[in-house]
């Protein structure tokens, strides 16, 4: 089949990837003319495992090729947005120009019978909209949101656990679904969950799967937040209620909370979209996800405060990680750059180290220090924290930083390090929600 994908980004670079490995010719579009030369010589613009391998196989393959210019989407009959859909400077919602922009200029390039295919996040609403031009030139939307995570992206791409396609009513929907069976082939084979829907139904299945995720990551730093005035321990209680195989264990890993370019903006925009609908009671509590989130960012920092005596200035504090989660590069709306930021602000002098993020970091925060040498961000710091939890930071030898470090305070952002090991190597540990 012959596809173009329109947007290059996270998203749209692994989607075009996985396509064309997957058998299918396919043209990678984005205006960003310095991110599709990198990418036509086969290299990733960002981290992400298994995609430059991928990459280069598609391209040595013959099947993947990208361009600059939207008239390359011409002569495909299957035409994906995969643009962002970034929060709005100032407000809660979500940024559309980039979708509606895709669209407009696809318009042209669109033959009778093609199928666009909507794959960036949207306020519920958007894909009716934007039918009427498609349909007017001939051609079907559909909406098939996209549940790949970073880190995974590859392997979410080609071996999905579910598909969901909204499609329009009648023939045309019945066309765009066997065209969708089509692209997926291998998944569908696989016997891949499959939720035929209408627009509405898919936009919300999106933001309603992130909703959640990010309410049960909100549960159970709430829980820390108890336990921590009680004694408790919330890594035993995240156990002890996953076991029950309603509730489930997966995401209810307490710590600095999450980020990333998707959980925190769409659940604003979730809100700002409800609130239009007149339901905004509906979602109310998103609001509280969000404080409950930025709040546990702060718990970090009083805690570095605390372990210095509230003598910041001057004081070196090492920062383990960047990246808003590990095996990735992406810093937005990152709680451990945001814990590393905060603390800079308050006069200490922050060394932040991390395998990937480093340079995305110091692009939008020059004013850090930053390293990409364990030993020299561990060397003399007076208190180090950990904010994302990267195999290599796991790994560290407390009784080898204890030769380094200045101060014997560690803060484990993630719980995520042996809290025996290091108060037996004479640190003074403090995890959230833990005694
Ligand atoms: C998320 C969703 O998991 C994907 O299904 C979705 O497709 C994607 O957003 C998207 O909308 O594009 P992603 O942002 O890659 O994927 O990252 P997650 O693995 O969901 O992690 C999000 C954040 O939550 C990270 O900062 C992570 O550290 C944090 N987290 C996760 C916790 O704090 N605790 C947990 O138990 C799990």
């Amino acid at each position: 089949m012959k596809i173009s994908v329109i947007g290059c980004g996270y998203l749209g670079a692994v989607h075009a990837s996985a396509m064309a490995e997957l058998g299918h010719e396919v043209v990678g579009i984005d205006t960003d003319a310095p991110k599709v030369a990198m990418l036509a010589s086969g290299r990733a613009p960002f981290f992400e495992p298994g995609l430059p391998e991928t990459l280069r196989s598609a391209i040595d393959s013959g099947r993947l090729r990208f361009s600059t210019d939207i008239a390359d989407a011409a002569g495909s009959r299957v035409h994906f947005i995969a643009v962002g859909t970034p929060q709005q400077p100032g407000s809660n919602a979500a940024d559309l120009r980039y979708v509606e922009a895709a669209v407009q200029s696809l318009l042209p390039q669109l033959a009778a019978g093609d199928l666009v295919v909507g794959k960036s996040t949207v306020p519920v609403g958007t894909a009716a909209r934007l039918a009427e031009p498609i349909e007017a030139s001939g051609a079907t939307l559909a909406w098939n949101p996209e549940f790949l995570r970073e880190g995974f992206a590859v392997q979410d791409t080609v071996r999905p656990d579910r598909l969901v396609y909204g499609v329009p009513s009648g023939e045309a929907g019945e066309r765009a679904v066997n065209l969708l069976n089509e692209v997926y082939a291998s998944a569908v084979v696989a016997r891949t969950p499959l939720v035929v829907t209408d627009y509405a139904t898919a936009e919300l299945v999106k933001v309603a799967a992130n909703a959640f995720l990010a309410t049960k990551i909100s549960f159970i730093n709430a829980m820390a937040e108890i336990a921590e005035v009680t004694g408790a321990d919330v890594t035993q209680l995240a156990d002890a209620i996953g076991f029950d195989s309603r509730i489930g264990r997966k995401f209810l890993n307490a710590g600095v909370g999450f980020g990333g370019g998707c959980l925190p903006k769409d659940i604003r925009a979730f809100t700002a979209r409800a609130e239009e609908l007149g339901r905004g009671d509906s979602v109310t509590f998103l609001k509280e996800v969000d404080s409950i989130n930025l709040r546990r960012r702060q718990r970090v920092v009083d805690l570095a405060v605390t372990a210095l005596g509230d003598r910041l200035h001057g004081a070196k504090v090492a920062v383990l990680g960047l990246s808003f989660k590990p095996h990735s590069d992406d810093v937005r709306d990152s709680p451990a750059l945001d814990v590393a930021v905060r603390l800079h602000g308050l006069g200490a002098d922050v060394v932040a180290i991390d395998p990937e993020a480093v340079e995305n970091a110091r692009a939008r925060h020059p004013q850090l220090g930053y390293s990409t040498d364990l030993e020299q961000t561990l060397r003399d710091a007076d208190v180090v924290v950990l904010v994302t939890e990267w195999p290599q930071f796991r790994e560290i030898d407390p009784v080898w930083a204890a030769t380094l470090a200045r101060g014997r305070t560690i803060i484990d952002g993630r719980n995520t390090l042996d809290a025996t090991g290091w108060r037996d190597a004479g640190w003074t540990y403090l995890g959230l929600g833990r005694p």
